[in-house]
């Protein structure tokens, strides 16, 4: 290649998006629909376009940069990656994938190379699923499944329906369905750039990771109910304590996924509520959250009956209710053998050390993968730390992550190439 990809430029993009935290200092918190989405969304908007792309905010809130291929009907090659975070998370957890797409137009453009393909960088919106319980927002609503129901039924915190945020974001949740791509004749591949969240890269000494699955995932927002009683007068067998209930369950949850079949199966209890929550009160409702994932489906199903037989078992047991609210369910997916071949190639010709790997963390890829063809590449994590403040990635490694993407597409995807 004789133009370059620039390290300094990735750098001075990620170091100029670090601004859009609701918690300076404390790491990224971008959470969806909220001014430090629409902030980013306008600086990056400003971004794509003196990268010499045509920009647009789709239905869903998804940013899309598109440049015309040599063939203009012809589909596009997305790259993506998501631009919301989780709460006091670190800055590279999708905005490193967003960078990169545009790291590679620019590299593309400077080379003077208009690939026979569109080319789309794009940012999604609410992948992390931190506010709604939900995940993959936009990428679900590109693939045609949102409607209006699924934004009046999830809400945040606070009551807040998709919905109304939507609203309050100044986009119209009558027009969710115009999100949807008509995908077959549309968008001929899905890259996504991500650091892997994990230490394997870092510990093998790997400069990049060639994802061929990522797990399926089913989250879950649990409630148990008791009764409010006299934390000292009530006996222990005259009270409906829903914290004993919902503990004895919380308890068993680590312990079925380390006996799952898969060691790619894990199971999470990471948000859990009490009411009325007070030293001396009786627990009167807990409610919390289960998020299992693994390459096997049956171990996923497995744990999530376990909990819910536990749940029958012990709330009847003591005279308590629950109920259990799905709130993503998707299954493990497969990452296309074509691009992954695509990916290799390019690695082993620009000199970069590289090994086939699993996600074990949710992306958009996930979504797209059963219908489009799609990969993912991994950069390391410096101790495999994420979803923490000290996350961090060498933006050197970001760079080669850029280069092996841009040698594919030029490589495959223009006239100059095979
Ligand atoms: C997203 O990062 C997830 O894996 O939960
Ligand atoms: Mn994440
Ligand atoms: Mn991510």
């Amino acid at each position: 290649m004789n133009h370059q990809i620039s390290t300094s430029r990735i750098q001075q993009d990620m170091e100029l998006f670090e601004q859009f935290t609701s918690t300076p200092g404390q790491g990224i918190t971008r959470l969806p629909f909220t001014v430090d989405v629409r902030g980013c969304v306008t600086k990056l908007t400003e971004r794509m376009k003196s990268a010499g792309l045509a920009v647009y905010e789709d239905a869903a809130g998804n940013l899309v940069g598109r440049k015309a291929g040599v063939y203009p009907d012809a589909p596009a090659l997305i790259i993506g990656s998501h631009i919301d975070s989780v709460k006091s998370g670190g800055n590279f957890d999708g905005m490193a994938g967003i960078i990169v797409g545009l790291e590679v137009v620019r590299m593309l453009r400077d080379a003077g190379i208009t690939l026979n393909h569109p080319i789309e960088v794009m940012a999604t919106h609410d992948e992390e699923g931190m506010r709604f319980g939900t995940g993959f927002f936009g990428t679900k609503a590109m693939m045609g499944e949102v409607d209006e129901e699924y934004l009046h039924r999830y809400k945040d915190a606070d009551g807040v329906s998709i919905y109304d945020a939507m609203i309050c974001y100044g986009l119209d949740p009558h027009r969710i369905k115009e999100a949807a791509r008509d995908y077959e004749r549309e968008i001929a591949a899905f890259f996504e750039v991500h650091i892997e969240q994990g230490p394997v890269l870092e510990n093998t000494n790997t400069q990049l990771g060639l994802v061929d699955c990522i797990v399926g995932m089913q989250r879950y927002m649990i409630t148990v109910t008791g009764r409010p009683d006299h934390a000292g007068t009530t006996p222990m067998d005259m009270r409906v304590d829903a914290m004993d209930c919902a503990s004895q369950v919380i308890a068993q949850v680590s312990k079925l996924a380390v006996e799952a079949s898969s060691d790619s199966t894990v199971a999470t209890v990471g948000f859990a509520k009490v009411e009325p929550c007070a030293m001396n009160i009786v627990p009167q409702e807990v409610t919390f959250s289960l998020d299992v994932r693994s390459k096997k489906q049956q171990d996923i199903d497995d744990i999530v009956a376990k909990v819910r037989e536990e749940l029958t078992r012990i709330c009847g047991e003591k005279g308590a209710t629950f109920t259990v609210d799905e709130k993503l369910n998707t299954a493990p997916a497969h990452l296309d053998e074509k691009l992954l071949k695509q990916l290799y190639q390019s690695c082993e010709k620009l000199g970069f050390s590289h090994r086939r790997m699993c996600s074990g963390a949710g992306h958009d890829a996930l979504q797209t993968a059963p219908k489009i063809d799609t990969v993912m590449v991994f950069v390391p994590s410096k101790e495999g730390r994420s979803h923490c403040p000290v996350e961090w990635t060498e933006y050197s490694d970001l760079a080669n992550a850029a280069m092996v993407l841009a040698d594919t597409l030029i490589t495959n995807y223009s006239k100059g190439g095979q």
